[in-house]
């Protein structure tokens, strides 16, 4: 039986589950804590502080986003200690960057845009200095910004412990640090796989989707949620749709299974053949040796291939056929091509490639 926690949230007398955190308990009570490094899917760091609330005989503020709840506790999430807290991590952060949200892609679902407004933070304190890193630009999937870079070590996170990719990590020290492949390599140089993962994680701008830059902003994108066409696991993805056009790929996280959010790079970078101007839009059909191919209705398409099977069934026997289906169809659409190639043309000649 799971066991409940007594404690006092903001004065209010809560129960939360035993092994719970404070940020998790008082989400369940419907009171926001601000996060930055806080990331669920991912082991818990108390990177950034931004999360820190007060609880009743503690010394020092307490990360909310690490701390257990434990019985008794009475804690407070919305002191002018805390408060004062929170704006003094998000003003430092805002000073130690290159957080020009007029041409930044991650303007309007920002993290750190959203905490400066909440926290009512009209310019920060310090001057601002950021680093001046080279934006890296060196593939077509993904922009990296480190000026953006707010350190708070999601991408890595996610990068090591979703994907199990094991490609980026903290270098270098201090005001130093940065994040990014062994010996400071590019993306490209080095062995990212490019699911995107670190770019779905990163609260900032810091990490973009390239395909997406300029394309519109997030309050003008539809997200339809779709199957991936690629491999048959089924992968549940939000199609980032402007003006009808799909101008990038993220994971559906709300829908859980199969793929809890996460993507690979077919999935995530492999849709473009959808706008192709190359696409086919009609059939293509050629009669004969030498002729080109030229456009044809699908009436005349179906016949045509109707035509063809029958003679080669009549001529040499069913055997001679066989049947390739796609990994881009349904399973539904799978088993009727199967059930055609057996019960119709009368062969067991059917595969399926399920690698593309
Ligand atoms: Fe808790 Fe960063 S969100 S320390």
């Amino acid at each position: 039986m799971e066991s409940k926690v007594p404690l006092t949230v903001d004065g209010k007398k809560v129960e939360a589950q035993a092994g719970e955190t404070i940020l998790e308990a008082a989400r369940a009570q419907g009171i926001t804590i601000p996060t930055l490094c806080h990331y669920s899917r991912t082991t818990r760091v108390g990177a950034c502080r931004v999360c820190v609330v007060e609880v009743e005989h503690s010394r020092s503020l307490v990360a909310s986003c690490c701390m257990p709840v434990s019985p008794g506790m009475v804690i407070s999430t919305n002191t002018p200690r805390v408060k004062a807290a929170q704006r003094l991590v998000v003003e430092l952060l805002w000073a130690s960057g290159d957080h020009n949200c007029l041409a930044c892609e991650q303007n309007g679902a920002c993290e750190l845009q959203d905490l400066v407004y909440r926290l009512g933070i009209e310019k920060p304190r310090f001057a601002i200095d950021p680093p001046g890193y080279p934006i890296e630009t060196s593939n077509t999937m993904l922009q990296r910004d480190l000026n953006k870079c707010i350190l708070c070590g999601r991408c890595i996170r996610a990068c090591n412990e979703i994907q199990v990719n094991e490609i980026l990590d903290f270098s270098c020290r201090g005001s130093r640090a940065k994040v990014g492949p062994a010996f400071g390599a590019d993306y490209i140089a080095s062995d990212c796989v490019f699911c995107g993962e670190c770019a779905d994680a990163c609260p900032v701008g810091a990490i973009t989707f390239r395909q997406a830059r300029f394309a519109g902003r997030p309050w003008e994108i539809q997200k339809v949620r779709t199957t991936c066409p690629y491999c048959g696991v089924g992968c549940q993805m939000d199609l980032n749709l402007h003006n009808g056009t799909i101008i990038k790929v993220t994971g559906n996280r709300a829908y859980g299974q199969p793929n809890g959010g996460s993507l690979c790079v077919k999935g995530r970078f492999g849709l473009d053949f959808v706008h192709h101007p190359d696409r086919l839009q009609t059939p293509l059909i050629r009669k004969g040796k030498g002729e080109n191919l030229r456009e044809a209705t699908w009436e005349e398409a179906y016949g045509f291939i109707a035509a063809k099977l029958r003679a080669v069934k009549e001529q040499s026997g069913p055997d001679h056929i066989a049947g390739l289906a796609s990994a881009r169809c349904t399973n539904e659409e799978n088993y009727l091509f199967q059930k055609f190639m057996r019960a119709v043309i009368g062969t067991n000649h059917v595969d399926h490639c399920a690698r593309l």
